[in-house]
């Protein structure tokens, strides 16, 4: 495996994810923006276009641009359709992420009529009906979702609205059922996840407890996973054994801009390290320097790809 560079320059950065507002109006119980050891990024912000474009004309050769933003909906932000326009001006991809409840049909078909065949818009939904939707999708309308869909699918000239079902284990039969074939059957696209709340991974995090289960197939492979991670992690730190990172940051030219323009190498980083200046130096994560860090140990990495997952980063 080659050896990945301890710096990045801003020319190098592919991709950006941008969190825009800092707020919610949905109230989702494992959205990271519910635990206890977030909470203090929970700062409402918003900054001007202006200030937006100039930091990221900075990264001339963004080549994706992620607007999910891990605490916050995007489509908050007063003046979301001018930076999508920014966004296609430069011709970069843009993954939107949203929660598809804010709004008139109108706005929906406005920005339909913005996006590029390269972009994606993901609306969530976790169940078939408004009782299971909802048991997610906490304040959430499925039939609001459903007509925004609509109004976006059909003024939108390219196939890329995204139906994103998060499986629980409380809505895994339902997935299969005939109402919600109906649903996806209205989508171009789908993408499943399942979920996996970021204080399940290796147990390392202590937050509360969750009330909604991920599926026990997926826990019982995650659990075999974090064992021999914790493990690795250890013996490397304690020199026993050598291990490589393979930051997913680095490896993959990947920042996160937060809602007051602040870089992290990732949401991890910024929960935990997040007054500590990230300046594209990866020295210290190479080094396993931060806790953290767990599942970009290399064979961990290759653990979970073989599994299905990815790495959160
Ligand atoms: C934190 S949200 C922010 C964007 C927007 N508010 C939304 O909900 O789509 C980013 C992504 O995380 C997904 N998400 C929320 N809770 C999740 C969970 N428990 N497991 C996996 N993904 C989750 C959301 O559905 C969304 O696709
Ligand atoms: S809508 Fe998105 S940001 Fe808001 S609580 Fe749900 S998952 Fe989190
Ligand atoms: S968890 Fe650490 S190693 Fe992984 S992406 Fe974040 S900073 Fe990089």
């Amino acid at each position: 495996m080659n050896k990945l560079p301890d710096k990045l320059s801003k020319e190098e950065i592919l991709e950006i994810e941008l969190e825009l507002t800092g707020t919610c109006n949905l109230d989702c119980p494992l959205c990271s923006r519910s635990y206890e050891n977030a909470k203090h990024l929970i700062k409402y912000n918003e900054r001007s276009v202006e200030e937006i474009k100039k930091q990221l004309d900075e990264y001339p050769n963004i080549e994706m641009c992620c607007m999910a933003g891990i605490i916050s909906e995007p489509t908050l932000h007063k003046r979301f359709l001018e930076i999508i326009e920014y966004l296609r001006s430069r011709n970069i991809a843009i993954e939107l992420y949203s929660n598809a409840s804010v709004h008139s049909e109108k706005w929906w078909a406005e920005l339909a009529t913005l996006m590029g065949p390269c972009d994606r818009v993901f609306f969530t939904i976790c169940g078939s009906n408004q009782e299971l939707h909802e048991k997610y999708r906490v304040n959430s309308s499925l039939e609001k979702i459903l007509n925004n869909h609509r109004a976006f699918k059909n003024n939108c000239e390219h196939p890329i609205d995204t139906l994103q079902h998060i499986k629980f284990e409380y809505n895994s039969e339902d997935f299969e059922s005939k109402e919600m074939q109906a649903i996806r059957a209205r989508f171009s696209r789908e993408e499943n996840i399942n979920t996996l709340p970021y204080n399940e991974r290796f147990k390392f995090i202590e937050d509360e407890d969750n009330k909604i289960k991920l599926s026990s197939e997926l826990a019982r492979s995650y659990n075999l996973i974090a064992k021999n991670a914790k493990r690795r992690y250890q013996k490397n730190k304690s020199g026993e054994m050598k291990c490589q990172m393979r930051c997913k940051s680095l490896e993959e030219r990947f920042v996160a801009i937060d809602q007051f323009g602040e870089i992290t190498p990732c949401f991890l980083y910024r929960i935990y390290n997040g007054d500590e200046k990230f300046n594209l130096d990866y020295t210290k994560i190479n080094k396993f320097t931060y806790d953290f860090c767990y599942e970009c140990e290399a064979v961990t990495t290759q653990m979970l790809e073989d599994n299905g997952l990815e790495r959160m980063g």
